[in-house]
């Protein structure tokens, strides 16, 4: 297919570019792009970072800087509403109890001032704040289970329920920021949003006929949605990362959610009927189903191949939240494309046009983003609802020459494409198209990345994209040669090339500091890994060598303090990155995953500092800042699902009947939940500086 003869091209034409220096060291092959592709935006100078380094930890709780303090906003199994009981017992957790509850795994974070405004009011007493809820470890569920075989249909639809999105009132009391209950679910702001949820599927996808038959399979097993005829009631699943937009709406990205599904039966005829198409056969191989899943047995039929065979076409998609407008059913925006969508941020181009950014986090997918047609109304925040579902959808291709290119996805250009690559699924319209967005942007030749998670553009105070854009890409572990914008993968020797398992972060600028533009120029941000190292490779945990020098052309792109898998991202007004990883301690052991800060704009190596480390096992998400930025919330997601030697949970609990290795964030012997995190400084002051 089109990714193998660009990986050829591409290795072809670097040879030609370096001639005589394959002799050199590694890492000296990487990155071609020049200084001044870093030139393009004026960034004010950096604002000096106060606070003290964290050391390295593995300590089972959350580490911040002297002079700072934490505690835990909200908790999984926290009621939302008076209408459930205030204790949470997880033994007895059902689907009907859960929909009260804040749910598991907390990724994104996004917060929204009390009353709309546009630019947000900074000073708040009241916000709402969007969580994503992204997936649920059964091992993590109901302490007193003593095998998975016990696991029933009821617990499934539990644990299903305790994923997808969550909004939450909070107030800045006396002793800092807390949750405030509802009385009930619909008499206030306070919401959450399943898997079982109702929701509208709109733009050009919205009557693709696997939609549609999908849709009627759900609907025909859930209650009928009230007031909203067109909705389905699959909810939303594997929301992972998001965005915001500026007339108040939250951006969930829908990503691993083939992980839902499973084939009961491989010869059933509804399946086999699906199969038969070539373009069923390239989806499922695309996103990894059918797969043999060990909760088949006890999972709703919706999710369930053999009967719903479209069931993975409802999911990938970006859903569009009102939290000011509880009886507003999500949207699944599907001009945005599908693919496991990490997050969906958004700028304004200078026009006013707006554009939204989303990595793909599978090893080798691609980077896009959308620019709508109409533009931005800062007057009328309702006449803003249908932005996203008429526009342009593009993918990133990075040239040798630190260029690159937005390739628009259309149907007659993915159609040339297929045909030239001999390809006999052809997109049969614009639906098509966004419902396989992956195809199409790999038959386009856009640029196969190392796992590409958060995209964060600069904006301005009015929410106008700057034109530097940070695309974090969190690791590579196949070792394959390096494509630009992926300077690590390169080859110590011709037939032999390398992974990039600390990852690295590549900043683009988009021409004319638009973030409408289609052509961009890129550089690398930084590179993870140890900038203090003395050999350029490290023994992580699992044994392999991993390369963890953060120099590109003998230059160091970091200094300070080391990390590795870069995942979330939030810059702050004064243009300082706060960057969350995820698995850093599979590469550097003796730190737990963290959150780092760098500033945007840097002369030299970027001073990376480490802000917070969180508890064992739990990766950190969805960092953000209270709109006045005094305060700093971190989503901290399934702790005690390893142990510090990277042991996960399951096979512990399962096999040895061991207790789980965290007891974040309740402490003692409690069973650990993930939990919000909110930090502020004893002073009272602004977070950082
Ligand atoms: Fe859900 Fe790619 O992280
Ligand atoms: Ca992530
Ligand atoms: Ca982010
Ligand atoms: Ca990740």
């Amino acid at each position: 297919m089109g990714q193998g003869r660009h990986i050829g091209d591409l290795i072809a034409s670097r040879r030609a570019l370096l001639g005589g220096l394959a002799g050199l060291p590694l890492l000296n092959l990487a990155a071609c792009a020049t200084p001044s592709a870093q030139a393009g935006a004026a960034l004010p100078p950096a604002t000096p970072l106060t606070f003290a380094r964290v050391a390295a930890t593995n300590a089972d709780t959350v580490t911040i800087p002297i002079g700072y303090r934490w505690r835990t906003l909200v908790a999984w199994g926290d009621a939302l509403f008076d209408s459930v009981a205030p204790n949470f017992d997880a033994n007895a957790l059902t689907r009907a109890e859960q929909e009260q509850r804040f749910g598991q795994n907390n990724d994104m974070l996004a917060l929204f001032p009390a009353e709309f405004s546009f630019p947000p009011a900074k000073d708040q007493t009241r916000m709402l704040m969007c969580v994503n809820h992204e997936y649920a470890d059964p091992a993590m569920m109901f302490p007193a289970l003593t095998s998975p075989q016990n696991l029933t249909p009821a617990h499934a639809e539990a644990i299903l329920a305790s994923t997808g999105i969550a909004v939450v009132t909070l107030e800045r009391a006396a002793d800092g920021w807390r949750i405030v209950k509802d009385s009930a679910p619909g008499a206030g702001h306070n919401r959450r949003i399943t898997p079982f949820s109702p929701v509208v599927f709109s733009g050009p996808a919205a009557t693709h006929p696997w939609i549609q038959t999908a849709g009627a399979f759900v609907n025909g097993r859930e209650a009928s949605a009230a007031g909203e005829p067109d909705a389905i009631r699959c909810g939303t699943y594997a929301n992972c990362a998001g965005g915001q937009t500026p007339w108040g709406t939250y951006l969930s990205a829908e990503e691993n959610f083939n992980g839902l599904f499973g084939a009961s039966d491989d010869e059933a005829a509804p399946l086999i009927e699906a199969q038969a198409q070539p373009a069923y056969a390239l989806d499922a191989g695309n996103f990894g189903f059918p797969t043999s899943n060990p909760l088949r047995r006890i999972m709703p039929p919706q999710f369930d191949l053999s009967q719903n065979p479209y069931g993975p076409a409802l999911y990938g998609w970006t859903v569009e939240v009102d939290p000011y407008d509880p009886n507003w059913a999500p949207r699944k925006r599907t001009a945005l494309g599908r693919r496991k969508a990490e997050c969906a941020t958004t700028a304004l181009a200078r026009d006013g046009r707006v554009v939204v950014y989303s990595g793909d986090d599978q090893i080798n997918e691609y980077v896009y983003k959308f620019v709508s047609r109409g533009r931005f109304d800062a007057a009328n925040r309702l006449a803003n609802r249908d932005l996203l579902d008429d526009g342009q959808l593009y993918v990133a291709r990075f040239d040798e020459d630190g260029s690159g290119n937005w390739l628009p996805l259309t149907v007659a250009a993915a159609n040339a494409a297929a045909r030239e690559a001999g390809y006999t699924a052809l997109f049969r319209d614009e639906g098509d198209l966004m419902l396989r967005a992956r195809e199409a942007a790999r038959l386009l030749g856009a640029t196969p990345m190392d796992r590409p998670e958060d995209v964060e553009a600069l904006l301005d105070q009015n929410w106008t994209g700057l034109g530097p854009v940070l695309i974090v890409c969190t690791n590579n572990r196949e070792q394959s040669f390096a494509r630009p914008g992926n300077p690590r993968r390169e080859s110590e020797r011709p037939n032999r090339a390398q992974s990039n398992n600390a990852g690295h972060i590549v900043r683009i600028d988009e021409a004319g500091a638009d973030c409408g533009a289609t052509r961009f120029t890129w550089d690398v941000f930084a590179l993870a890994g140890d900038p203090n190292a003395t050999a350029l490779t490290a023994p992580p945990r699992d044994g392999a060598p991993v390369h963890v020098s953060t120099s590109i052309n003998g230059a160091p792109t970091i200094s300070g303090d080391r990390f590795a898998c870069p995942d979330n991202i939030c810059i702050d007004s004064a243009y300082n990155v706060w960057i969350s990883t995820d698995g850093s301690d599979a590469v550097f052991a003796d730190c737990n995953d963290s959150v780092l800060v760098a500033p945007a704009a840097a002369d030299g190596p970027r001073p990376v500092r480490r802000f917070l480390v969180g508890p064992v096992g739990s990766e950190i998400c969805g960092p953000t800042l209270a709109l006045d930025e005094r305060a700093f919330f971190a989503a901290i997601q399934h702790p005690g699902e390893s142990n510090v030697a990277g042991v996960d949970y399951a096979s512990l609990r399962w096999t040895r009947g061991e207790l789980p290795p965290s007891n974040f964030p309740d402490g003692g012997a409690s069973w650990p939940r993930a939990a919000v995190v909110v930090i502020t400084r004893d002073d009272g002051g602004k977070i950082g500086s």
